[in-house]
Parts: C-alpha cells; structure tokens; sequence
C-alpha cells in the first residue's frame, strides 16, 4: 500500500462506530435519527448513490425513507412531498438528490427544505451561515475533506490551497471552510487561464472537476496534500473501473498525502451525512 495515502474507508468506519454512541444515547431518550432521501428520475449514478446512502442508515441505526419519484414528477409534487417530510417528526434530515430532472428549479426545491432538516447544508441560510464562518449544516463531501485533514493533522493556516471546483456542492463551501481554517485559497475552474501555474503553488490542492485523470504529476507541487474527489466512471474500452480526477499512480510518487478513488473521499461523504443527520436529531432534542 502507498505510505502516503489518506484512507477513507478506514476513516468513514472509525467515525461511523464512534456514532454508535451518539445513536445510542439519543435512543435512550426515545428518538431515532431519521432521513429521507428523495430521488426523482432514473439517473443511475444517483440511484447507486441514494442505495448507498439508505443503506449506511441502516448501518448506522438511522431511520431512512428512500422516496422515489418519476422523472416527469411535477414540481408541486415535489414541494408536497417536503412540506410532509419538514412536518413529519420522526425525520431528522431531508436530501433531495441532485441533479434534478431539468424542468424542476432546483433552487426553488432546495429553499422548501426546512433549514433545520437541511442536512446537505444547501439551503441559502445554512450556505449563509458557512459563509459567515458560523456553520449549521456543512456540505457533507467538503466536510468529509477537513475531517481528513485532521486526522493527518494536515496544518491549513497560512497554507496555499487550491480548489479546482467552483460547484455550490463541492468548490464553493470547500474554499469556505478553507477560508474559515485559515488557508489562503484561490478557486480554479474550467475559464482560469494556465491553471497549472495556481496548481503548481498549491501546498493543500482540492481536485473537483469531474474528469478522469485530470490533475496530472507536473501540475503538482512536491510535498502537497492531494485531495481527489472525482468519481468518473471510464469506458469500458478503458477497462470500466472508477477513476478519480488525479492521475493517482503519477501523483502518489509526488504528493506528501494523497486520497484514492475509490476508497478516498466517498465513503467520507456519505459518513458526514450521517453525522449531520444525528446533528440534527440531537439539536431536536435539545442536546
Ligand atoms: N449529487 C452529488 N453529490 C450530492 C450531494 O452531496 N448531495 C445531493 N443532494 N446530491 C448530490
């Protein structure tokens, strides 16, 4: 195995049995964690995510509601459906899985959400608050990230990062919780001009750009912590397995800590979400 490689997997299962705990304690005051997970339409990268997603629930002690609604779902149907679910109180947290069909504003279903029950931190206030350095509900992929960072004990302050991302899901609140540590960040994306010269000066380089291979070794600085959180899926001319946005082989001879996909930054995803959702329960119950 690679001496430098930030283990996801490792992490997401220590995290997950020190919620244990936390599921347990709430139990004993007679409440279950409970999410609902809505998907609307038949993208297949989303269903596997949303299994996954039920599934860890399930795990973890959490009460889950997988929601399932057709592409041509309307948009009033859908705002329906959260409206029940903000006023039903065995749920907790409530996502609705992106993207959604392209007739429905995503906007206008992601402010329905109850901000106290908006566990993927999208909400305008809960965005609000990560922008203010005051965070509720941290999205839960860059969330993933900083606990990463802590468990290498990676030191941000002061540091250059470099997001390539500029997404309301990964890249914006990841350069704001950098921001927040203390990291001098600059955020690249598909318009910056010689994106190798910001890369290059990157100590702390955040990969989120949904292209296979992307970042390649001559882009990065030696000694650099890499974070890889693409999950690009090749062709099956290529052989069909999941690749990340980093040229991991080339770049794990230069990066000080590098994460791998898979088993890097996904398994830490779906495990903020459980934090978030037991977050949210224990704010409930006033803990
Ligand atoms: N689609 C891709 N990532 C995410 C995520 O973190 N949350 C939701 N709701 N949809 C996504």
């Amino acid at each position: 195995m690679t001496q430098n490689l930030i283990d996801g997997k490792a992490l997401a299962d220590e995290l997950r049995t020190a919620f244990k705990t936390r599921v347990a304690a709430l139990a004993a005051r007679g409440c279950r964690p409970g999410l609902a997970v809505i998907l609307a339409g038949e993208n297949p990268a989303s269903q596997v995510y949303v299994r996954n997603k039920v599934s860890a629930c399930e795990a973890a002690g959490i009460y889950s509601q997988k929601i399932l609604l057709a592409a041509d779902v309307s948009q009033e149907t859908l705002l329906a459906k959260i409206a029940e679910l903000n006023a039903n109180p065995a749920i907790h947290g409530i996502l609705v899985q992106l993207p959604l069909p392209r007739h429905i504003h995503e906007e206008t279903v992601l402010e329905a959400i109850s901000a106290e029950k908006d566990v993927d931190g999208f909400h305008a206030e809960n965005v609000g608050a990560l922008a203010q350095g005051n965070p509720r509900f941290i999205p839960c992929t860059p969330y993933g990230v900083m606990k990463m960072f802590e468990a290498h004990k990676v030191d941000w302050v002061g540091k250059e990062a470099v997001v390539i991302g500029r997404s309301n899901i990964v890249g914006k609140p990841m350069a704001l919780l950098l921001i927040n540590a203390g990291a001098t960040v600059t955020v690249c994306h598909s318009k910056t001009r010689d994106l190798a010269s910001h890369t290059r000066r990157a100590d702390i380089l955040v990969a989120a750009v949904g292209k296979p291979r992307f970042v390649t070794a001559d882009m990065v600085k030696p000694g650099a912590v890499v974070i890889d959180v693409g999950i690009n899926r090749l062709s099956p001319e290529e052989g069909g397995k999941l690749c990340g946005d980093v040229d991991f082989e080339a770049v794990k001879n230069v990066a000080a800590l590098i994460t791998p996909v898979p088993g890097g930054v996904g398994p830490m995803t779906i495990t903020m979400l459980l934090a978030n959702t037991i977050e949210a329960a224990e704010r409930r119950m006033g803990a």
